[in-house]
């Protein structure tokens, strides 16, 4: 045994299940998770930069591990993600954290083994590779969301919207082989997965740089949702403009695809999506939630938002509110912009952060408003929930358009399909009991 490790993961569901690609190259490697911080021998920090907040976190947490170094100099610190990968960023972060042992980038994840052998002999090693390169297969995964399996269907973002840095990080968009990931999938069911979450930056343009024009993302779901086994299928996230009929046709028609999108629609005024680059109207977004409902009613709907992007007027703002208003999600994601060296938005005209913060705040109680309202709506209602979460008698679980429900359960029914009935609702959560 080499030793324990502890991952600190920031960020998005993409780097969750780059961090189970971690955990798995180190369990190769002859490590075995520790349970704290304090009893680790590696620690890696697993990055984000979509936000200045999520920077400040991965400081102030290196910070601590400093102090714990000092107490224990034999502890091995690696940094990796999104942060890492930004340009110049090694060099930085190794100036400002000497303490450091390994920095990589979000292009050589799969090279982590390679490091960790290095450690014995080198007391610093430092790789960012500046290009994407070829998908890489094969990298080792230990699983640790429960009942779901996250699935990457694709890497990287072609899209340049003026306030992200994603591009700038995670490189142009990358299909995976269609057959690899079907291969995947009936493996995980196999192995009792009853949840499988695909993953893409915008999963829509799946399959637009392979050779073959018949793959796209339509033809994925629907070849996914014909192998045999009882699950649900979920994805994120989805570009509003790329979504198209096809896939919602997809969703419609299977009961193995979860009743639920999560579309992101940032801000509401057409103005500030342009600025965005966003490429659609709020028009062409509302005429898109209509076509879903279309097909799927009783679909969930979730969206990030972000206020205080520059320019940003109260008008402007209004047309976002507006949005929240008539679309009713089940859920919103709500963020402050931030500035991020780089992209076009950074150079555009600031707004003050004493007027994001009250954006952000009266869209927080909107949407506390409008969730107590659609929860109240399902009161009443059965739906069919799978059971992620069980602890003497109680069970947790979500339906296939991602409502969170609580219910009781004399059994542990983790990775059951149950049918619940709403009885409650308080602040946002719902209650439920079992149909017998
Ligand atoms: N500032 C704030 N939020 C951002 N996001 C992306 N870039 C920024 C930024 N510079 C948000 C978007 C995206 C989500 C993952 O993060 O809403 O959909
Ligand atoms: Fe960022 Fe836009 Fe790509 Fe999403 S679609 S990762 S917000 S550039």
């Amino acid at each position: 045994m080499r030793g324990k490790y502890f991952i600190n993961t920031y960020g998005c569901q993409m780097n969750v299940h780059e961090s189970e690609k971690l955990a798995g190259i180190l369990r190769e490697h002859g490590y075995t998770e520790a349970n704290t911080l304090e009893e680790c021998d590696i620690v890696v920090f697993n990055t984000c930069c979509v936000r200045e907040t999520a920077e400040y976190r991965v400081l102030g947490n290196l910070g601590i591990v400093k102090k714990l170094k000092e107490s224990k100099p034999d502890l091995k610190v690696a940094v990796c993600g999104c942060m890492a990968q930004k340009p110049g960023a090694e060099q930085a972060l190794k100036k400002r954290c000497p303490f450091i042992n390994i920095i990589f980038g979000t292009h050589n994840l799969h090279k982590f083994g390679d490091y960790l052998d290095l450690l014995d002999s080198k007391k610093y090693i430092g790789e960012v590779w500046d290009s994407e390169g070829e998908v890489v297969e094969n990298v080792p995964v230990y699983r640790t969301s429960g009942v779901n399996a996250w699935v990457n269907i694709m890497y990287g973002c072609n899209n340049f919207c003026s306030y992200c840095i994603v591009p700038y990080v995670r490189g142009r968009e990358r299909s995976r082989n269609e057959s690899v990931i079907l291969d995947d999938v009936k493996r995980l069911i196999g192995e009792g997965y009853k949840e499988i979450t695909l993953l893409g930056q915008n999963v829509n343009s799946y399959g637009n740089d392979l050779a073959d024009k018949e793959v796209n993302f339509a033809n994925l779901l629907d070849k996914i949702a014909n192998l045999d086994g009882k699950f649900k299928v979920r994805f994120m996230t989805s570009h509003p403009k790329d979504l198209s009929e096809d896939v919602v046709k997809v969703i419609s028609s299977s009961e193995k695809l979860a009743d639920y999108i999560h579309l992101p629609i940032q801000a509401g005024s057409d103005r500030i999506l342009a600025l965005m680059n966003r490429r659609y109207t709020k028009k062409d977004y509302l005429n898109k939630i209509d076509m879903i409902r279309k097909y799927i009613p009783g679909v969930g709907l979730s969206s990030d938002i972000m206020v205080g992007f520059p320019t940003e007027t109260e008008e402007d703002f209004l047309e976002t509110v507006d949005v929240v208003k008539r679309v009713g999600y089940n859920n919103l994601f709500t963020f402050i912009y931030s500035r991020r060296s780089g992209t076009p938005a950074d150079k555009m005209e600031q707004v003050d952060i004493k007027i994001k913060k009250d954006r952000i705040s009266r869209l927080i109680d909107l949407q506390f408003e409008i969730g107590n309202e659609e929860a109240t709506k399902c009161v009443g209602k059965t739906y069919e929930v799978l059971c992620d979460e069980w602890k003497n008698g109680k069970a947790k679980g979500k339906s296939s358009c991602e409502k969170a429900i609580s219910f009781a359960s004399a059994d542990d029914i983790v990775g059951k399909f149950v049918p619940v009935k709403i009885t409650a609702t308080k602040n946002n959560q719902l209650k439920g009991e079992l149909v017998k």
